[in-house]
């Protein structure tokens, strides 16, 4: 028998569930420092171009694949395809789900501790950037705390995603994103205020293109990957709560308006009080955790903003993880026929436990490398720049050259009517850019990533 499938219900509340995969640690904590360290602007416009032609043709085809057949990343291939290739190809996404959630969650467990920190006022002990990077360092060598706030944070995840996809999903995402909203224009509002800022605009406005260089291309667009959350089935599974009453190219425009403004805004609140406060804006991956406390000593009404930034850190950290975790959960609850308690109970400890050596690794698993990399940064590496770009990869190819196009299109039409009559320009760019520009660019990347572009380039 065919079991009830749960759906959004409201068309907001899929926007705003899949604005708030898609907005998470990679607009707030990675968009900037990646953007500073490559000079500003100038990455800033070749990631703008990567969303709108990968992005945003990539999220339509997956939230397709979602809508279409009802199911979880495995399902949705197996019931379209009878190749066990492509059924790999989705469990590939299930697993991405497990890898991202465990080094995910660490980054998101310090900046729970972070809210905590901001309210004991333990920043205004910091006059240097040093004091701020030794703190940093101490917390994160305790083993209590930062597994800790791993567990916390899987905890909270867990919970919202045990309530189901209306209860749990929607309204979390209904409630979380509308405050991630407010606190992040209060803090660019702020930002702006201070004396100086104009250097920090500066920096985001005006291109130097001097800096940019091959590499630089590729990052943006494997970012352009992450932030939209694509290549790994998130995006399919939260489509396969969808009706077919709603217009899915306008639903997806919507969600990497929504992405693209935020990871914007964020950038202008944070490197106009860097600039204001006379920090370095290439601080890396510490640029928030490091420069960011600094920053707030030295502004008024610091305590408060800091407290209001880490939460919306952590508010931005958890909307994406439900979506990992849901991905995980759907396909158990559907291929497997599992209750959705025991697979969120079961998963969700199996993903805190796949997250703990993630945690060791700034501590007591330092030491501890494989191919040279620790287990966090093996983690990123693994699901950043392989699993995400073969998934994408191979899902533009699915979509583009082996579902059928003819079919590919009956099914976007559904909800788009008006859109394929009106604009039908808009259905013909998504063609070319889905089965051309996205899987060569993709593949590009992926060359790039494991070190076999430059190989070939050199070659030439
Ligand atoms: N898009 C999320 C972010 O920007 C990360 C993510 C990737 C979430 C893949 C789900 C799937 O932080």
């Amino acid at each position: 028998m065919q079991k009830k499938r749960e759906h959004w219900n409201s068309k907001i509340g899929f926007i705003l569930a899949a604005s708030g995969s898609a907005i998470g640690l990679g607009n707030i904590w990675k968009f900037p420092y990646i953007a500073g360290e490559n000079g500003g602007a100038a990455f800033i416009i070749i990631y703008l171009v990567c969303i709108a032609i990968i992005g945003l043709p990539v999220l339509i085809g997956e939230v397709l694949l979602g809508r279409t057949t009802q199911r979880n990343p495995v399902g949705a291939f197996k019931k379209l395809s009878n190749s066990k290739f492509w059924a790999v190809i989705g469990s590939l996404g299930v697993i991405a789900g497990f890898i991202i959630l465990s080094f995910y969650g660490v980054v998101a467990g310090w900046s729970f501790g972070y809210i905590f920190e901001a309210i004991n006022g333990s920043f205004y002990d910091f006059n240097q950037i040093e004091s701020a990077s030794n703190h940093f360092t101490q917390l994160t060598s305790n083993v209590t705390w930062i597994v800790g706030f791993l567990a916390l944070f899987i905890g909270i995840t867990m919970f919202i995603v045990y309530a189901g996809v209306q209860k749990g999903i929607e309204r979390a995402s209904k409630i979380m994103m509308p405050l991630l909203l407010v606190i992040l224009i209060a803090l660019m509002i702020k930002g702006l205020s201070l004396q100086g800022a104009e250097k920090g605009l500066a920096f985001l406005l005006e291109p130097n293109w001097g800096n940019v260089t091959g590499e630089t291309i590729l990052l943006a667009l494997g970012h352009a990957f992450f932030t939209l959350s694509l290549g790994m089935g998130a995006m399919m599974t939260y489509g396969s709560y969808m009706t077919e009453k709603d217009s899915i190219p306008a639903s997806a425009l919507q969600i990497v308006f929504l992405d693209t403004i935020i990871a914007l805004i964020a950038g202008i609140a944070i490197f106009t009080a860097v600039f204001a406060t006379g920090q370095d804006p290439s601080g890396g991956p510490g640029l928030i955790f490091h420069t960011l406390p600094i920053v707030f000593t030295k502004m008024t009404g610091g305590y408060i903003f800091s407290i209001l930034f880490f939460l919306l850190l952590s508010i931005a950290a958890l909307t994406s993880a439900i979506s990992l975790l849901e991905v995980v959960i759907a396909y158990f609850v559907d291929e497997k026929d599992w209750k959705r308690h025991k697979a969120v109970i079961t998963f969700g400890i199996i993903t805190f436990l796949v997250g703990v050596p993630s945690a060791l690794s700034f501590n007591v698993m330092s030491d501890m490398t494989i191919f040279g990399l620790n287990f966090f940064d093996l983690a990123d590496y693994l699901a950043s720049n392989i699993l995400l770009p073969v998934g994408g990869l191979f899902i533009s190819i699915f979509i583009a050259w082996v579902w059928g196009f003819d079919k590919v299109l009956i099914e976007l039409k559904k909800g788009s009517e008006k859109l394929f009559d009106n604009s039908p320009w808009v259905i013909n760019y998504w063609k070319v850019f889905i089965k051309y520009f996205a899987p060569v660019l993709i593949f590009l990347v992926l060359l790039s990533k494991l070190g076999l572009l430059e190989i070939i380039l050199n070659f030439f």
